[in-house]
Order: structure tokens, then sequence, then C-alpha cells
């Protein structure tokens, strides 16, 4: 049986002093749209940063593909293969076009192939001419947008996006509900989505996992979790579920 695409085997992570993960494992496989739902600080952000190995965990493995990804080199390697979108949008200094770069030009790309993927991201999540304006002196629908236009023009493999949607109007979170869905489908991105949206679990993710107080308390396909729901969250959300589905 080949190994799935990202596996978490025992992970725990302090912050502050405090367990925010205790002993969380699960399984991503090539292609899923996992969603990782869950009440505030249940530990949705703190296992997607553990995940990404953008955050050292106390104990535990992430292993790619099988292999774990340990040490500098492996964890330099395995970054580039993912990208993430965080709840705060963190922009830099300059322009949108330049944030939208930043990670395009760490990789030493021909002016011309960084300035087209540029061009295709800033068009893509609709923010074309804003791309002179400073990151600084957008709103903040406006600079999601920007961080998610980042994240695209690297073309990752895997995309971490935590709480996408939030702080976007209406229209717009439809159209890039609608536009991300396209685009993990057609370019085959595996994603991990921390959301309180429950459409976004039942339309955009085949997988969904609930944390509860540090600890991965289920994880299956939406339809079971939500027929069987572990916790009081949990069950509202399914609720909320049957209501869109009603
Ligand atoms: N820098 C920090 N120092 C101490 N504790 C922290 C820190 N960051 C987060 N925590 C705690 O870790 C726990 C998990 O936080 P986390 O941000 O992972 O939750 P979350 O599920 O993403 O919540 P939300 O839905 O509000 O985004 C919370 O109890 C939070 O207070
Ligand atoms: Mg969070």
């Amino acid at each position: 049986m080949t190994s799935p695409l990202l596996e978490a085997r025992g992970l725990s992570m302090q912050r502050g002093g405090v367990d925010v993960l205790k002993n969380v494992s699960l399984t991503v496989q090539e292609n899923d749209v996992l969603a990782l739902i869950g009440s505030n600080g249940s530990g949705k952000t703190s296992l997607m940063l553990a995940l990404a190995r953008l955050m050292p965990v106390n104990k535990g493995d992430v292993f790619v593909s099988g292999e774990a990804i340990n040490g500098k080199n492996a964890g330099l390697a395995y970054r580039r293969r993912l990208a993430m979108v965080f709840q705060e949008p963190l922009l830099l200094n300059g322009s949108v076009a330049t944030n939208v770069a930043t990670g395009l030009n760490l990789r030493s790309m021909p002016r011309q192939e960084l300035q087209e993927r540029v061009d295709e991201a800033l068009e893509l999540f609709g923010i074309a001419g804003l791309s002179r304006r400073s990151a600084h002196s957008l709103s903040s629908g406006e600079a999601r947008r920007v961080s998610l236009a980042r994240a695209f023009a690297m073309r990752p493999e895997m995309i971490f996006l935590d709480e996408p949607f939030t702080a976007l109007d209406l229209p717009l979170r439809e159209a890039l509900f609608q536009q991300l869905s396209k685009l993990l489908h057609s370019k085959g991105i595996t994603a991990v989505i921390a959301t309180h949206d429950c459409r976004e679990v039942l339309q955009l993710c085949n997988r969904v996992a609930v944390m509860n107080k540090g600890r991965l308390i289920r994880s299956g396909i939406p339809d079971d979790v939500l027929a069987d729901p572990p916790d009081d969250f949990s069950a509202a959300f399914a609720r909320h579920a049957k209501s869109y589905n009603t």
C-alpha cells in the first residue's frame, strides 16, 4: 500500500507553557481536501502550523509520502512543496505585486516566469487593479485576497488555509469559494482548511477532522462524522449543516 501524502503521528505541542496539541495523529491522502473544525482555541491553527513544520512540536513526527520530515534540509525541501494562508494575513512592506511575488523570489525564478505567475494570481483573485498599492493600505478582505494570491502563485502541491474566507464580503466570498473549489480540483492540490463554515465543509471537503481541546477526536468523511458528531461543537455544526441541505 502506498503511504499517505501527509501523516502526523502523535503530535504534541506546547505554546506559552500550555498543551495546545495532545497526541494528534492524522493522515491526508493526495488530493484530499480536509476540513479542520472545532471551537475557538481547540487547536486548529496550531495543528496546521505543526503539519506545515512552521512551528516546532514537543513530540511526534510529520511524514510526507512515508518519509519523516526531520532536520533542516528535509524541512526546507518540504516547505517548498507547500503554501500556507494564515488566519491573519501577514503582508510585508511594499506593493501588492511585491507581496504576491515574495515566495517566488526566494526560488530564483526567471523574471518573465515570475511576472507571469504574479499577473495570473492577481487576476485569479481579482486584485490586478490593486497591484501597485501599498499592501499596508488594504482593507482586511483585500489583504486576505493578496495572501491567497501569494500562496497560489507558488503552485504548491499542498496548501494550508486557515479560515480563508473570513472578513470577505458575501459576493466575494461566493466568488472566491467557487474559484478555490475549481483551483483545488483542477490543479490536484491537497488541502487542509480550518473553517467554521458548514458549506465549505460540505461542498469543498472530502474529509473532516474534529478538534477538541487540543485533541483530534474524530476524522472521516463529512456525512459520517456529522451523522454521529463526537462533541457538542460538532453536533451544533451538524445541525447547521442540515439546514443547508434542506
Ligand atoms: N502564543 C501563544 N501562547 C500561549 N497559548 C497560545 C498561543 N497561541 C495560541 N495559544 C493557545 O493555544 C490554544 C489553541 O489555539 P489555536 O489558535 O490553535 O486554536 P484555533 O482552534 O485555531 O482557534 P480559532 O478558532 O479561534 O482560530 C488556545 O487555547 C490558545 O489560547
Ligand atoms: Mg485558528
